[in-house]
């Protein structure tokens, strides 16, 4: 059997597609086969023995296509392994401190600890002030986060390794 991953994303910007992106090539390196899509790209989970769902956080929240995703899969969900992350805290050093203790979105934590979520991550961010719109900018004035490119990639490629380690006796069956 050709064991298949999803990794499904949400992203606004790009800066939450490029972590899947990368997550993506780590489990392929590994030998995986493995399908990277935005969350509202998907329309069938049967082809998959893993997921990896990851969403940028704006205003504490999970981006809708995430929650959609979560919301609509959560019985297959149950039945594989899965992995979420988060992204979005900006400025050096633990992400979880940067955003005073915030780890994953509560409205969703049901539903993470139904499907048994083998780990949640929390990734930092990246803010081109280019491509916001108008009311992100907005809120960027007001509430003058840190701009720039935050991303951790040793962290993301770790995080990554992880799971292939998580897999390895799933694999080899
Ligand atoms: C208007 C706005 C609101 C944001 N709110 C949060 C937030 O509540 N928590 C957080 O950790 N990051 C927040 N961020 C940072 C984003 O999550 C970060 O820029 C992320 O990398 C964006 O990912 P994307 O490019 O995939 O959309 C916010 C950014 C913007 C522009």
């Amino acid at each position: 059997m050709t064991y298949r991953i999803l990794v499904a994303y949400a992203s606004k910007h790009g800066a939450t597609a490029e972590i899947a992106r990368k997550i993506g090539d780590i489990l392929g390196q590994a030998g995986l086969k493995v399908n990277v899509l935005p969350a509202d790209k998907v329309i069938d989970l049967t082809p998959f023995d893993a997921v990896v769902l990851g969403s940028a956080v704006y205003a504490g929240s999970w981006c809708q296509e995430a929650i959609k995703f979560l919301e609509d899969y959560k019985t297959l969900l149950t039945k594989l392994p899965v992995w979420l992350f988060s992204s979005g805290p900006m400025g050096e050093g633990d992400p979880v401190s940067l955003v005073n203790g915030w780890h994953f979105p509560s409205a969703q934590r049901p539903i993470a600890d139904r499907i048994h979520a083998r780990d949640i991550a929390l990734f930092h961010g990246a803010i081109d002030l280019e491509k916001l719109n108008f009311a992100e900018k907005q809120i960027v004035k007001e509430f003058k986060p840190l701009l720039g490119d935050y991303r951790d990639w040793d962290a993301i490629t770790k995080w990554a390794v992880s799971i292939v380690a998580s897999l390895r006796p799933e694999v080899a069956e």
